[in-house]
């Protein structure tokens, strides 16, 4: 296939089993001494200024930070410069960029041909108007020139709002009410999304607060990469109006962190044919990421509608959009269908020329620069060099990847499982294991911050997305770094183990 960046698929049994042995012992990490001495050194010493901003934010900003993904132990940084693999902080410290916003910016950030397109644009007319422009055109023609079951496309201000359009869209197409997602997958923060959020099972006990309960009442979970229960799941809502939408993430919950078997999505297809339900790929993370074709090119599976988000304005704001089968994606349909039984979705800065032009520039980039292959390859030989590292230092840690998004799981913390269709056998374990979460969580902040002390940015200490800027130099630059963390590994006696549920 041209231009794809996963070049193999790990067995998800063996990642498992891995994953298992990880959370059934004490947690390793870096010792006291050398956190202290070292890592909180290099923050207080290194990063005063990031140090002053965060303090005066905490004022103003609820926590702090603006951005969930911009708390990193034991305080932010404060970035001020970003170029292709490196970013760099207020205070001049530089840093490899594994976090690349946090997916979007596969051709490296702050990538200069898009940056060049924006300055044109925002010199002739500025970022937004309200009204028609052709970008948007050039866009929804672009996606659906590589992704041809993208019928129609239309652009919407992010990729949570994406999915709730979908999700509209499905109950008006099926008339159906039930969605099912997938246990501890993230599809934004809507209502009924934040359901079943980061470990499966957990339903509304872990994110939920302030949500009304009717609100993700027809919302529902299944284990990851069981189709069994998938199809239980189907079974059961036809007795209670039905399964609107399947959504979920075709290389597995959380950018795969969970991972599935190659032919997964194959069977949830069938599945959804066999009880009339739409299939919705949310393909925020994967769409020109792991292939120009996303993932269901990869898969060779034909969803009903794709969610986009991240990449579709190339790393600028306002990222999100929702296309597809053209019966379904004409449901939301605006200007001359107004007044018509539809899905109505909205956003005043949404589609705007800035985001629609980034995101068009960034795919004909990606395209030409033959970039998910080449980040995919940055990936597996990142991925390799943490494997190799784990064996020769006897840590316990895990690495997986799929092409440019590389997992390096250190305490397990995300690896726990409650799904379960019995609610009060699953609510008394969550319940029970919780503080357990919480402290492995905690850990694994604290590797994070030992990796951004020896300058490479992570997101939260467990992911790593590669980009067309990572050279074989950069990569094992970075290794070295990561060598350098994993030399100061111990196992935490008295630290709790868990198991594996
Ligand atoms: C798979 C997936 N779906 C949806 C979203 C939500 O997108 P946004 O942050 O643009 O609302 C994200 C964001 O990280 C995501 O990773």
């Amino acid at each position: 296939m041209n231009n794809c960046g996963i070049s193999r698929w790990d067995d998800p049994a063996e990642i498992n089993e891995k994953l298992k042995k990880l959370t059934s012992q004490e947690i390793w990490e870096v010792d006291d001494g050398y956190y202290t001495s070292v890592v909180i050194n290099y923050f207080n010493e290194k990063c005063k200024a990031s140090k002053d901003v965060y303090e005066e934010s905490q004022t103003y900003i609820p926590g702090g930070v603006q951005h969930n993904l911009a708390f990193n132990k034991p305080f932010p940084l404060c970035m001020t410069k970003a170029d292709g693999a490196y970013l760099y902080d207020k205070d001049g410290n530089k840093y490899i960029d594994f976090l690349q916003a946090g997916g979007p910016t596969i051709l490296g950030i702050n990538y200069p041909v898009v940056k060049e397109k924006i300055i044109e644009l925002l010199n002739e007319c500025g970022p937004v108007t309200g009204l028609l422009h052709e970008a948007e055109l050039m866009i929804a023609r672009e996606i659906n020139k590589h992704m041809p079951n993208v019928e129609m496309f239309r652009m919407l201000g992010s990729g949570t709002e994406a999915v709730m359009a979908s999700l509209r869209i499905a109950r008006i197409a099926t008339g159906k009410k039930h969605v099912i997602k997938i246990g501890g997958a993230y599809h934004g923060w809507s209502d009924q999304m934040v359901y079943g959020l980061k470990i499966p099972g957990s339903r509304a006990l872990l994110e939920s607060h302030g949500i009304p309960s009717s609100a993700y009442r027809y919302t529902d979970e299944v284990r990851p990469n069981d189709l069994h229960m998938l199809e239980r799941m189907l079974k059961r809502n036809r007795l209670r109006g039905g399964t609107a939408a399947v959504i979920l993430e075709p290389v597995g919950p959380e950018s795969g962190t969970r991972p599935i078997a190659l032919e997964y999505n194959k069977g949830v297809r069938e599945l959804c044919d066999q009880y009339g339900a739409l299939l919705i790929f949310d393909e925020v993370v994967t769409g020109f990421r792991v292939a120009m074709s996303g993932a269901q090119g990869y898969f060779n599976v034909v969803p009903d509608l794709t969610i986009f988000g991240k990449v579709v304005a190339g790393g600028y704001p306002a990222a999100g959009g929702v296309g597809g089968k053209k019966e379904y994606v004409l449901l939301m349909a605006a200007g001359l269908a107004t007044g018509k039984h539809r899905a109505y979705v909205g956003g005043t800065l949404a589609a705007n020329p800035l985001s629609c032009l980034a995101g068009y520039t960034a795919i004909q980039e990606i395209d030409r620069t033959n970039a998910c292959e080449i980040a995919g390859r940055m990936g597996d030989r990142l991925c390799d060099g943490l494997k190799e590292l784990i064996d020769r230092y006897g840590l316990p840690f895990v690495a997986y990847n799929q092409g440019s998004i590389v997992h390096l799981e250190c305490t397990g913390a995300m690896s726990f499982d409650f799904s379960s269709m019995y609610f009060i056998k699953s609510a008394l374990s969550l319940l029970k294991h919780k503080h357990m979460i919480y402290e492995r969580k905690d850990s694994m902040e604290r590797m994070g911050a030992a990796y951004m002390a020896n300058g490479i940015v992570t997101l939260a200490g467990s992911r790593l997305y590669t980009s067309l800027a990572d050279t074989p130099e950069v990569i094992d630059e970075a290794l070295n770094r990561f060598e350098e963390v994993f030399r100061h590994v111990k196992k935490v006696n008295g630290k709790p183990c868990v198991h594996y549920i």
